[in-house]
C-alpha cells in the first residue's frame, strides 16, 4: 500500500513539473533580425497577468529582466539596449549569433492558491542571407509595434447602451493585403463595434480559422486582432474577421503574404547578337555580365533552341577562344558551326542566360552565265553597236555587256539560293498556346524538306497556308518605309479591295530584312498567330491578312496615320513661336485622359485575352483615323530571360525604364506588369512625351531608386486624379494595382466629369471635329510648364 502510495505521489510530482514546465516552442530567428516571445503564449499574452510578476531567463540561469507584480506599464527596458519587454513579449532586435538559447519566462501570480508557471521557447539563430536589396516597408505601423491603435480604449470599455448593427470602429486600419518578411511577426486589426457586442469569427481562406491545421496552432487569435509571430509560407492566404450581432454583420478579408527576401541573380547586361557570316570568318559574341557578383560564366552551342536540344559546353582552345570570359571568338568558322550560342552567367544562388544564332553561309560561286544567252547578248550588242557612232558603239557595247551580265549573274545566283533554301518547312504548333492561363507564342518548327510545289515561284520557305486570312500578292502594292527594327521593317501598302475593283485601303505591312535567321522568321510567325487568336478590338492594330505563299512572308495590319503616341505629343506641345505645323492643336487635358482611357481599354481587352504585352509604353502606341489610340506590337515574341537592361531603343530611351520591379528584378511579368508600364504611359501622356526618370543618369541608379521607394512626380499641369492613378499603377506589390477594368473605370469616371457627352464615344471612331469642345479645358494653361520640361 505504501509502495502504491508513494508511487502515485512519483506521478502526481512528474505531472506537475511536466505541467509547470512545457516542451519548448521551437522559434527561428535570422542574424540581425528581430524577435518577439510571448509570455503567456496565445490569446491571453496582451492583457492577461497583469498583477503577475514576470521573469525572463536566458539558458536556465541568466535573468534578462523582471516585470514587478501588480504594473500596468506596457513597456520595460534593461541595460541592453536591444533588449526590451512590451506587453507581455519579450523583444530582441538586431539579434546576434550568440543569442541562440532557450528562454524561459516564469509568471508568478499573487495569491497562494497560483502556482508558478513556465513558458519555454529554444530560439535557434540562422546566418545573415545576403540580400539583393530592402524591400519597402508596407504597413510599418503594424509590423512594429503589434498593437492596434483602439486596444487602450478597449481596454478601459468603451460600450454604449444604444442598439447598432455591428460596424468597423477604425477604417484606416483595414488593409486589402498586408506584406511580411519571412519570419516577421504581423497582426491584423479589425475593430468591429455594435450593440450587442458582436460575436467575431475569423476565416482562413473562407474556412473557419479552427479548421486550418496548421494555422491554428500558430497564430493567436485577439477579439478584435489576429497575431501571427513569424510568418511562414504557407501562412499566406487570405484573413476575413467576421462580426456579427442580432442586427447584422460585416466582415473585412486581408491577404497576407510573406516574402522571401529576393536573392541576388547576375544580370546579363549586354547579350550577344545573332549574326550571318560566310565560311572563314570571325565569329565574336560578347556577353557583359553585371560586376560584383562573383559569377561564372560559361559558353554553350546547341542546332536547335528546342527544348532537350543536346547541348555542348565550349572549351577554350583551338579555334575558340574564351580566354576573356565575356567573350566567344570563332575563327574560321565552318558550316557546322551553325546555330545558338548562350552564355550561362550564374552564381550560388541563381543564374541567367542569353543566347544568339550564328548563320554560316557558303561563299558564293561564280555561276557561269548560261552559253545562249551571253551569244545572244553579244550579238545584240554588235547589232546596237552598228547602228552608232563608231566611238561611242564600243563604250555603250561595253557598258550594256557588262550591264547585262551583271543581271543575269544576279538572277542565276537568286534562282540557286532560293532552290537551296527552300527546303526549309515551317511547322506551327497551335497546342499548348495557352500555358499557366497565359497566351503564349505557338511552337514553331523549321524542318529540311523537298520543296512541295516544284516549278512555282521559288521562296526561301515553305508556311502553311491558312484560308482564312491569305491575301493573294498581287492584291498589295508596297510602298515607302515606316519603320525599321534590327530584324524587320514596316512599309505602308495599298491593299486592293476585294469587292470595289478600284478601290484600295492603306495598311501597314512587316516584314523581315534581308539576310534574316530562321529564328527570326519564327518569331514574325509566332506574332502573326497571336494576332489571330486575339481577335479584334478597336483600340489595338489589327491584324488585316497574311501573305504566306510564293514569296516572303508579309503580314498585313491596321495602318496609324499618325505615327506613334510619343511622337505625336512631342509634336503638340505648346509652344509660342511658329514652328507648329497648323494642323498639330495642343491636345486638350480631355483629350489626353480619353488618350489615357483608350489605351485603358485595349489593355483590357488584351488582358481578357490573357495577352501580356510587356512593352506598353508611349513608342507603342499608335494613333489612328480621329485620334482613335491603337496597341501595337502586343503580339511580339520576347526573349524574358535575356534582360539586356541597357538596350536603348530607337529613340534613345531605355526600356527597363517602363519595367515594373517583380520585372527587373525577378523577370516576372504579368498582366499587373502591365498596369506598371501603363502608370509610365500615363506620366508619358500627361508629360507631352516626356522621357521618363529625366535625371537618373543610368540603370544602376534606378534600380536602386526604384527599391527605396523614388517615384516620379506629377508632371506640370496633369490633374491629382491622374497622378492618384499613376501611383496605384506604381504600388510595388502588383495586387496592389488596379486591374486594366478598374483603370477603365476610374478613367471613365474622370472623362465623364470632364465632358459627359463625349467620353460614351471613345471606343468608336467618332467623325472629326463633332465633339463640342467648349469644355475642353485647354492645356495651353495648364501645360505651360511643357517647354522647359522638354526631356
Ligand atoms: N509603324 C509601325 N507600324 C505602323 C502602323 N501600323 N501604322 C503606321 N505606322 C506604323
Amino acid at each position: 500500500m505504501r509502495l502504491l502510495l508513494r508511487l502515485l505521489c512519483c506521478c502526481l510530482a512528474l505531472a506537475a513539473v511536466t505541467l509547470a514546465a512545457p516542451e519548448p516552442e521551437l522559434r527561428q530567428a535570422a542574424e540581425f533580425g528581430r524577435l518577439k516571445l510571448a509570455c503567456p503564449r496565445g490569446k491571453g499574452a496582451r492583457s492577461a497577468v497583469k498583477g503577475a510578476q514576470i521573469d525572463w531567463y536566458l539558458n536556465g540561469q541568466q535573468k534578462l529582466l523582471t516585470k514587478p507584480a501588480g504594473t500596468l506599464r506596457p513597456e520595460f527596458f534593461t541595460d541592453d539596449s536591444r533588449l526590451k519587454l512590451k506587453n507581455n513579449r519579450l523583444v530582441l532586435r538586431n539579434i546576434q549569433l550568440s543569442d541562440a538559447g532557450s528562454y524561459s519566462c516564469l509568471i508568478s501570480e499573487a495569491g497562494p492558491e497560483q502556482s508558478p508557471q513556465w513558458i519555454n521557447y529554444t530560439v535557434v539563430v540562422s546566418e545573415e542571407q545576403f540580400y539583393d536589396f530592402d524591400l519597402p516597408e508596407i504597413d510599418s505601423q503594424y509590423m512594429d509595434g503589434y498593437e492596434c491603435g483602439w486596444e487602450e480604449e478597449e481596454e478601459m470599455g468603451s460600450q454604449t447602451g444604444e442598439e447598432t448593427k455591428p460596424y468597423f470602429a477604425n477604417k484606416d486600419e483595414l488593409r486589402r493585403m498586408q506584406a511580411v518578411p519571412l519570419g516577421d511577426p504581423v497582426t491584423i486589426c479589425c475593430h468591429i463595434k455594435g450593440s450587442p457586442a458582436p460575436e467575431i469569427q475569423w476565416l482562413y481562406n473562407g474556412r473557419p480559422l479552427s479548421e486550418s491545421s496548421h494555422t491554428v496552432s500558430h497564430v493567436e487569435v485577439g477579439r478584435y486582432s489576429l497575431f501571427v509571430p513569424s510568418m511562414r509560407q504557407y501562412d499566406n492566404g487570405n484573413y476575413t474577421c467576421v462580426g456579427r450581432n442580432l442586427l447584422g454583420e460585416v466582415s473585412h478579408m486581408t491577404y497576407l503574404e510573406a516574402n522571401a527576401p529576393p536573392q541576388p541573380h547576375p544580370i546579363i547586361t549586354r547579350a550577344p547578337r545573332n549574326v550571318t557570316l560566310v565560311t572563314g570568318e570571325r565569329a565574336d559574341f560578347v556577353c557583359e555580365v553585371t560586376a560584383g557578383m562573383h559569377s561564372q560564366l560559361d559558353w554553350y552551342w546547341s542546332a536547335t533552341a528546342a527544348p532537350g536540344a543536346h547541348v555542348t559546353k565550349l572549351q577554350d582552345g583551338g579555334r575558340f577562344d574564351i580566354s576573356t570570359k565575356q567573350r566567344l571568338v570563332i575563327h574560321n568558322v565552318t558550316l557546322n558551326d551553325t546555330g545558338f550560342y548562350t552564355c550561362i552567367a550564374y552564381n550560388t544562388l541563381a543564374k541567367a542566360h542569353a543566347r544568339a544564332y550564328l548563320t554560316v553561309l557558303e561563299p558564293l560561286e561564280e555561276i557561269p552565265v548560261p552559253l545562249a544567252h551571253s551569244r545572244i547578248t553579244v550579238i545584240l550588242s554588235v547589232v546596237f553597236g552598228v547602228l552608232v557612232l563608231a566611238g561611242i558603239i564600243l563604250v555603250a557595247r561595253f557598258y550594256g555587256r557588262m550591264r547585262l551580265e551583271r543581271r543575269e549573274r544576279e538572277r542565276a545566283v537568286e534562282k540557286a539560293n532560293a532552290f537551296h533554301a527552300m527546303t526549309k518547312k515551317v511547322i506551327i504548333d497551335h497546342q499548348n498556346m495557352l500555358a499557366n492561363g497565359t497566351i503564349v507564342a505557338p511552337t514553331i518548327r523549321i524542318e529540311r524538306c523537298k520543296p512541295s510545289k516544284e516549278g512555282s515561284v521559288m521562296s526561301a520557305y515553305e508556311l502553311p497556308v491558312d484560308p482564312g486570312w491569305e491575301i493573294p500578292r498581287a492584291r498589295l502594292q508596297l510602298g515607302k518605309q515606316l519603320g525599321e527594327g534590327a530584324f524587320g521593317r514596316v512599309v505602308r501598302g495599298a491593299l486592293d479591295g476585294s469587292a470595289k475593283p478600284n478601290s484600295s485601303v492603306t495598311v501597314a505591312v512587316k516584314m523581315l530584312k534581308e539576310g534574316h535567321t530562321d529564328a527570326e522568321l519564327m518569331d514574325l510567325v509566332s506574332e502573326m498567330e497571336v494576332m489571330k487568336m486575339i481577335g479584334r478590338h478597336v483600340n489595338i492594330i489589327n491584324l488585316i491578312g497574311t501573305c504566306t505563299q510564293d514569296g516572303p512572308l508579309l503580314v498585313i495590319v491596321e495602318f496609324a496615320p499618325h505615327g506613334n503616341l510619343r511622337s505625336y505629343l512631342r509634336e503638340r506641345r505648346h509652344t509660342t513661336g511658329y514652328e507648329r505645323a497648323f494642323d498639330h492643336e495642343t491636345p486638350t487635358v480631355r483629350e489626353l485622359t480619353s488618350f489615357a482611357y483608350q489605351v485603358a481599354r485595349g489593355m483590357e481587352y488584351l488582358a481578357a485575352k490573357k495577352c501580356i504585352h510587356r512593352d506598353l509604353a508611349a513608342r507603342n502606341i499608335l494613333v489612328g483615323e480621329n485620334k482613335t489610340l491603337k496597341i501595337a506590337d502586343f503580339g511580339l515574341a520576347r526573349d524574358i530571360q535575356n534582360n539586356e537592361y541597357y538596350r536603348k531603343v530607337t529613340d534613345g530611351r531605355l526600356p527597363v525604364k517602363w519595367m515594373a520591379p517583380e520585372a527587373l528584378f525577378e523577370r516576372l511579368y504579368t498582366t499587373q506588369s502591365d498596369v506598371w508600364s501603363f502608370g509610365i504611359l500615363l506620366w508619358e501622356i500627361f508629360s507631352m512625351g516626356g522621357m521618363p526618370y529625366p535625371s537618373i543618369p543610368n540603370v544602376e541608379k534606378l534600380f536602386s531608386l526604384l527599391r527605396e521607394g523614388y517615384r516620379m512626380e506629377r508632371p506640370p499641369g496633369c490633374p491629382q486624379k491622374l497622378d492618384d492613378i499613376m501611383r496605384q499603377c506604381w504600388e510595388y506589390y502588383p495586387n496592389l494595382r488596379p486591374t486594366f477594368t478598374e483603370l477603365v473605370e476610374k478613367l471613365g469616371t474622370l472623362l465623364t466629369s470632364l465632358a459627359p457627352q463625349e467620353y460614351l464615344d471613345l471606343g468608336q471612331p467618332s467623325p472629326p471635329d463633332s465633339g463640342d469642345s467648349s469644355h475642353d479645358v485647354s492645356v495651353d494653361s495648364q501645360f505651360e510648364l511643357f517647354k522647359s520640361t522638354a526631356m
